[in-house]
């Protein structure tokens, strides 16, 4: 497939490294014609290596913490001007939480970093869309798509308080996709994708023995980060013009496994 995005316009959040699912993203939507800004808070920039990612795919970088209005803002006017128009796609991938990354048990969180976590990996994206509501950055049928996790429904201990920061985003994209549905028939969905070896997922305890655990319990085994990007760009493309205010499962099938027989034979 060629051209999938081909004159689209669009912003790419969270690129880290060349492990981040972002990453992979920006690579095959400039690969199918798209024009991209890359942003990532202004820390993350010294960290990672986001300039490598901006040169192959010929991008500008915006820096903004996704915490900040103003700092949003800005993202949204700069981007316009560099791509030369309004934003067609968006994809949040923005995922932090302290209490994770101090292994702070649940029953005991620290609350000041709850509400960290919660307005860097959830209310980001309600400030995101608000932004671009009232500044009308988004163009009809634009596609904004965030990255979830199914913790965010079900029990998994070591996610901690990602759970609710996820949880809020689901909700999120309903109700903002309900708004700006109505308003200029933008698409909003969240992707829950399976655990991925990235910054954030090797940073959660336990990952490694859990990402094999999930690979094991899923039929088609874990999606990793690239096929994630591919079901993405399908999502910002004209093919899924009518998918909105969803939470869409890019597992392998993991979500409706109640047990796989490679799980029992373990067990057994
Ligand atoms: N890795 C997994 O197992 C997995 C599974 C399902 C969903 N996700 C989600 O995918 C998304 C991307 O994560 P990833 O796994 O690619 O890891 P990653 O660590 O590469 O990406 C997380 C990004 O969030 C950015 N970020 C943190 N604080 C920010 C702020 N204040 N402002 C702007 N950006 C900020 C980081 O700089 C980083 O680029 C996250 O929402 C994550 O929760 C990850």
């Amino acid at each position: 497939m060629n051209d999938l995005l081909k004159g689209k316009r669009g912003i790419i959040t969270g690129a880290l490294d060349e492990n981040s699912i972002a990453w992979k993203v920006a690579l095959k939507a400039h690969e199918q014609g798209a024009k991209i800004v890359l942003t990532n808070a202004p820390i993350a920039m010294r960290l990672g290596t986001i300039k490598q990612l901006a040169e192959k795919t010929q991008s500008e970088i915006i820096p903004a913490d996704a915490s900040s209005v103003e700092e949003i803002t800005n993202l949204f006017t700069k981007s316009q001007e560099a791509l030369g128009g309004k934003i067609d796609f968006i994809l949040h991938s923005i995922g932090m939480s302290p209490n994770i990354r101090k292994n702070i048990h649940y029953t005991e969180l620290n609350y000041d970093y709850y509400m960290k976590s919660v307005d860097i990996s959830a209310l980001s994206l309600h400030k995101m869309l608000s932004v671009a509501y009232k500044m009308d950055a988004i163009s009809q049928w634009g596609s904004v798509v965030a990255l979830s996790y199914i913790g965010a429904q079900r029990v998994y201990p070591f996610y901690t308080d990602m759970s609710e920061a996820k949880a809020m985003l689901e909700s999120i994209v309903r109700n903002f996709g309900y708004h700006y549905g109505k308003k200029n028939k933008v698409r909003v969905n969240s992707v829950s994708q399976s655990p991925t070896k990235t910054s954030a997922g090797n940073g959660i305890k336990g990952f490694a023995e859990f990402f094999d655990l999930a690979d094991m319990q899923s039929a088609l085994g874990n999606a990793t980060a690239e096929q994630c990007a591919e079901y993405c760009l399908t999502l910002f493309s004209d093919y899924t013009k009518m998918v909105t205010m969803q939470n869409l499962f890019h597992d392998g099938g993991y979500s409706t496994t109640g047990v796989s027989m490679e799980m029992m034979d373990k067990l057994g």
